[in-house]
């Protein structure tokens, strides 16, 4: 039975050990600390919590249950089964909040978030421009400069694009849907011509008229409903006068409809996209800035949730281990106090530049501190310390939720903002948890 002292007492510790995000705020708002500095922090915490992990859960757990009649292979199935287990749960409700706007909370998960939105993105593209017989022949690094001036235009069926005469202004590539070529009289009038040409999805258009300067030389109208990509008369021309290989493609493409109707054939469109698209590693400052506003867009409780879910899992061990405060998980307590500053800095600064008020960040990292102590008496009260199977495969859970947090938030966290110099704060922090392990079973 837990005193009402007990819960009190491992309330405070839950407090104390997410007080420092607090710290982290005020230091992201008002000190600029040195970015390197904070990732050596968050990478001795990260290196702290690993060797804290490994020795007072995983192994402990594992003795707890020797001494339940387990041996070595059964004990680690079931440590090991409860450490996967809180992985897997952390990561998949992180991904799941990070989706909905959490992302934002650390530089490094905002930038996965932001690349992998463009990847789907400009994939749908890729996909479409690698059916057109006029891009097939582009450099596949070409493709990213390309996707920049690429516009979207919809048809309705029967809606006209242009009519031979206009000026000619963009090159079109038809996305889905069909069109017709018409010949038509330039006066004006209704459209009279017979069609000389249908194209479909991966067809290019327009071209005569950008390579030869003057007027569209037919009509151009949809037969169903359209979607073109379009690409204007300067890209185009920028594009060509940079790409001698689209530069030949496009005017042969011109030459052969000249003589007949269609052309086709080339590379397989499978391999380019595929190739295309690995060349796509980086977003530039404009997008980033636009993604982070729409991903900041009302982003406020996927946020508390994302920071609660970082909270939880660690705060529930420190209470499942608390008996009375002289036996406390120091390291655990150290790492996630020591890793609650840099993440709260570098997560300040994040959502300042989406537009959040100092009182708003303060209130969003406020809620960890709640979580913090919710969490540790939870622990206390449900799991305990106890060598009751179930107390030891939570504890395990809990463990393997925060190793996940480690490798997903911490350690990306500290080599963007440190590089690979943390490696060696990261083994300190190990080497230190390992010392306060050895100290308290050797007496
Ligand atoms: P442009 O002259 O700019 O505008 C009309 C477009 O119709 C023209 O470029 C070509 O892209 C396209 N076009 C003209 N003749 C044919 C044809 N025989 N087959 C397919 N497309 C054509």
């Amino acid at each position: 039975m837990n005193s009402l002292g007990d819960l009190l007492a491992v309330s405070l510790v839950g407090l104390g050990t997410t007080s420092s995000v607090l710290a982290g705020v005020a230091l992201g708002l008002y000190v600029p600390l040195s970015k390197r500095v904070l990732a050596c922090i968050l990478a001795f915490a990260a290196g702290a919590l690993i060797g804290a992990l490994a020795i007072e859960l995983a192994f402990v757990g594992a003795q707890e249950l020797h001494h339940l009649g387990f041996n070595a292979r059964s004990a680690w199935a079931f440590v090991g089964g409860g450490f996967a287990t809180g992985a897997i749960a952390y990561y998949s409700a992180s991904l799941f909040l990070e989706n909905r706007g959490a992302a934002i909370r650390y530089p490094t998960r905002f930038r996965e978030y932001a690349l992998e939105r463009k990847q789907e993105e400009v994939t749908e593209l890729i996909g479409l421009l690698s059916h057109c017989d006029l891009l097939r022949h582009l450099p596949a690094e070409g493709i990213e400069e390309l996707l920049s001036s690429v516009r979207t235009r919809h048809l309705e069926p029967g809606e006209m694009l242009f009519r031979a005469g206009d000026p000619g202004n963009a090159l079109y590539i038809l996305a889905r849907g069909k069109v017709e070529v018409l010949v038509d009289s330039a006066d004006g009038g209704p459209v009279t011509g017979r069609s000389i040409a249908e194209l479909g999805a991966g067809h290019a258009f327009g071209e005569m008229a950008l390579l030869s300067g003057g007027p569209r030389t037919a009509t151009v109208r949809s037969v169903a409903e359209t979607d073109l990509l379009e690409i204007s008369r300067e890209d185009f021309e920028q594009r060509i006068t940079s790409d001698p290989a689209m530069a030949r493609a496009v005017e042969r493409l011109s030459h052969d409809r000249a003589i007949s109707n269609l052309s086709s054939g080339g590379s397989d469109p499978a391999t380019w996209a595929k190739v295309a698209s690995r060349s796509l590693e980086h977003i530039s400052r404009s997008e980033a800035t636009k993604m982070l506003t729409e991903a900041g867009r009302g982003a406020g409780m996927a946020i508390v949730f994302g920071n609660i879910l970082d909270t939880i899992p660690g705060c529930l061990v420190i209470g499942a281990k608390f008996n009375g405060l002289a036996s406390l998980s120091l390291t655990l307590m150290l790492g996630m106090f020591l890793g609650g500053i840099p993440e709260a800095a570098a997560s300040t600064a994040m959502l300042t530049k989406v537009g959040y008020r100092p009182m708003v960040i303060f209130g969003l990292w406020g809620t960890v501190l709640l979580a913090g102590v919710l969490a540790a008496a939870a622990g206390k009260m449900f799991i305990g310390s106890s060598e009751s199977l179930a107390a030891i495969f939570v504890q395990a859970l809990a463990g393997g939720a925060v190793l996940a947090l480690v490798a997903h938030a911490m350690i990306p966290e500290s080599i963007h903002d440190g590089g690979s110099h943390v490696v060696l704060p990261t083994v300190a922090g190990f080497l230190f948890a390992l010392y306060l392990a050895l100290a308290e079973s050797f007496g």
